[in-house]
């Protein structure tokens, strides 16, 4: 199910905070993401300052998907597939989520209010649900 008109708002707002300050955000996503989960560095291969498994990436993909999923269906997909190839299992997408959330919570700070982050929460479960689910049938 789509988010709501609502709930899309409250996630682009947050957004275009985060974004103006994408640099440091992604440099801290990895830094949390690997503090919770040491194990999950062995995925990455690339130069995490330079490519990778980008902060931004994820973020604007949650961002295209809001209202209709269907309509990146092809996209997530094809995310899903590449993922599944990389290793990544449908158990790690949730230190994802919580190290993504971490970081706008630190620099929205008081905007990350409990119902901008359960928009985001609906938002990135309902694509990585998709992501996984491509993965499994691959
Ligand atoms: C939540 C949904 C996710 C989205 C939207 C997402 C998005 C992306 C994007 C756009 C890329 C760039 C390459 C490409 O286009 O295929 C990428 C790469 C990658 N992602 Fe994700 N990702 C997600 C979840 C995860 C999770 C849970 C993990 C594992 C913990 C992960 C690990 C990686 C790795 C290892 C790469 C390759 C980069 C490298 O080798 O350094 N991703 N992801």
């Amino acid at each position: 199910m789509a988010v709501s008109a609502r709930e899309a708002a409250l996630i682009r707002a947050s957004f275009r905070s985060v974004h103006d300050r994408i640099v440091p955000a992604s440099r801290d996503f990895y830094e949390v993401l690997f503090r919770r989960r040491p194990d999950l560095r062995g995925l990455f291969r690339s130069d995490l300052a330079g490519q990778g498994m980008r902060f931004m990436s994820t973020l604007q993909v949650v961002v295209d998907t809001l209202e209709a999923p269907d309509a990146v269906a092809a996209r997530l997909r094809d995310l899903g597939h590449s993922h599944a190839a990389l290793g990544v299992k449908p158990e790690n997408f949730e230190p994802m989520r919580e190290a993504l959330f971490e970081v706008l919570g630190t620099y929205l700070g008081v905007g990350w209010d409990a119902e901008t982050q359960a928009a985001w929460r609906k938002a990135y479960d309902q694509m990585a649900a998709r992501m996984i689910a491509a993965g499994r049938a691959l």
